[in-house]
């Protein structure tokens, strides 16, 4: 048997009816069954302050930090907020970066996958990400790349994937990730 690899998923939108939150569900579930999903929350951490970094950090910090750590790898989903990631992901990268020489994401195999419900697909954000990625030395998959637009007719009425076409391209995705994980873990 296989070992199965834990994924911490990170969705950039904090809005409840967030379209690329449906977009991280249904990827997961299109994903192989070696990967198992845990979706990480964002929209508690405070804005990172080195000054509130002591011995007791804010306890969502300290939460968040916990909850990536114990990791395999790391899916982010997120939408495109003025051609770059939204501000609260781009505060989660930073929570888990610091304190200096503890950076959370150092070595988790990285997936990211930009969501738009228009036409350009989040390029901007997909590789502003990609841009803080290096530095926090994660290793994210290259190819195929996803960038997911026109989110708005991705789903039916019920909320699942509309067409096969979809579930089929999101699904290459998933297993090349899979692959990815299980090429830098252990
Ligand atoms: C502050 C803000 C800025 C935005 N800027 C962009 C943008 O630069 N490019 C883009 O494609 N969509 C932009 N949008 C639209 C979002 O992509 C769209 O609302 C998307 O559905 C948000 O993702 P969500 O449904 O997961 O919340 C922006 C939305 C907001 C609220």
């Amino acid at each position: 048997m296989p070992r199965k690899y834990q994924i911490a998923v990170i969705v950039g939108s904090l809005r409840a009816g967030s379209l690329n939150r449906k977009l991280a569900k249904a990827m997961a579930a299109l994903a192989p069954d070696t990967l198992a999903f845990d979706f990480v929350e964002i929209g508690d951490l405070a804005l990172y302050n080195p000054d509130l970094d002591t011995e007791t950090p804010p306890a969502p910090w300290t939460r968040f930090r916990a909850e990536i750590a114990k990791a395999d790898g790391v899916m982010f989903v997120t939408p495109e907020y003025n051609r770059a990631v939204p501000a609260a992901m781009k505060n989660a990268l930073d929570v888990g970066s610091r304190p200096y020489g503890e950076n959370v994401w150092a070595g988790k195999p990285g997936l990211v996958v930009s969501g738009s419900a228009g036409a350009l697909a989040g390029f901007g954000a997909h590789h502003h990400l990609r841009q803080s990625l290096v530095v926090l030395d994660v290793p994210t998959m290259a190819q195929p790349e996803a960038y997911i637009g026109n989110l708005g007719s991705l789903f039916d009425d019920t909320g699942a994937l509309a067409s096969d076409d979809s579930a089929a391209f999101l699904g290459k995705i998933m297993q090349a990730y899979a692959a990815w994980v299980a090429r830098h873990v252990d």
